[in-house]
């Protein structure tokens, strides 16, 4: 069993997640066959065109709709109040679904200063119960200080790029004492180069485990939420089965140290509609 994670609103979510970009045409067999493994969070977008497919995966599961967390984001271009709360309708169509359990903003977008204001939006959406917590990706502590002074509501959850090559120490420690979870986009760096890593691989030797389900337990350990993607049920259920060993300290700080920088967008800057 997946253990569950509090957040501030006091819902609880599965200590991790499916991811889904960029699933396609795969989406409904992918997402059907992750619930069947025992997976119960779905991450989607409304920029990565799949929440149809998603929905219709959640919907063909069988699995009853109050066990499973369908996360979605609002994209650039419907940022604002009254565009926020009509691309809310639009996903919520699509994904053939009564509520949202978690929607987030997908990035800042600072230049278009239109965050403050959608975030307003999303405090609404959870007002009217149509979403049940509600959240931001890619904020940095200055954009997570500002929607908090405007508002007075912190947000469930920052996710954030992070994984060993990026370990974001600082926004970790930032989210936490703001009451945020941390959850983890591209959490296998994109599974190539990471996956060979001989630190890594030397660990899960010991372990008797993937190099994979080391990484994932790293993420676990620290306290933050992966959301993998795969669309294969082998590496689906490998993913997922990470609550039966544990690593020490020491092979958390090596795992740590192998930190080097960014592979996607910078949030102060990075512009995505
Ligand atoms: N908020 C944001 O701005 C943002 C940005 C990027 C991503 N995301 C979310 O985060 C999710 C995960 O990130 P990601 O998809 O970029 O990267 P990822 O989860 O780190 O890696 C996915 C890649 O690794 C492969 N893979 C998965 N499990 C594996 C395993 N056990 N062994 C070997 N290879 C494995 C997958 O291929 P197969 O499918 O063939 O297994 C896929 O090519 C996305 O799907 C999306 O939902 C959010």
């Amino acid at each position: 069993m997946v253990p569950l994670l509090t957040l501030n609103d006091g819902s609880r979510i599965p200590a991790i997640g499916l991811g889904t970009y960029p699933m396609k045409e795969d989406a409904p067999t992918a997402v059907r066959s992750a619930l069947e493994l025992g997976y119960r969070l779905v991450d989607t977008a409304a920029s990565y065109g799949n929440e149809e497919g998603v929905g219709r995966g959640i919907a063909e599961s069988g699995v009853p709709r109050e066990e499973i967390v369908v996360t979605t984001k609002l994209r650039g271009q419907d940022q604002g109040y009254e565009s926020t709360l009509r691309a809310f309708e639009t996903s919520r169509r699509k994904l053939g679904v009564e509520y949202v359990d978690l929607y987030l903003i997908h990035w800042p977008l600072p230049r278009v200063d239109k965050y403050v204001d959608s975030w307003r939006a999303m405090i609404t959406l959870r007002e009217e119960g149509v979403v049940r917590s509600i959240g931001v990706s890619n904020f940095s502590a200055a954009h997570l200080d500002r929607i908090i002074a405007e508002t007075d509501v912190a947000p469930a959850v920052n996710q954030i790029e992070l994984h060993p090559y990026f370990t974001q120490r600082d926004l970790r420690a930032a989210d936490a004492e703001r009451t945020v979870l941390t959850q983890s986009w591209r959490p296998l760096a994109r599974g190539a180069e990471l996956l060979t890593e001989p630190v890594i691989e030397q660990i899960a030797g010991r372990h008797d485990v993937e190099v994979s389900q080391v990484v994932l337990r790293w993420h676990v350990q620290l306290g933050v939420l992966p959301i993998p993607k795969s669309s294969s049920p082998v590496r689906q259920r490998s993913n997922l089965d990470v609550f039966g060993f544990e690593l020490s300290e020491s092979e958390m700080a090596q795992i740590t140290a192998l930190h080097r920088g960014r592979q996607g967008g910078d949030p102060d800057v990075h512009e995505e509609f």
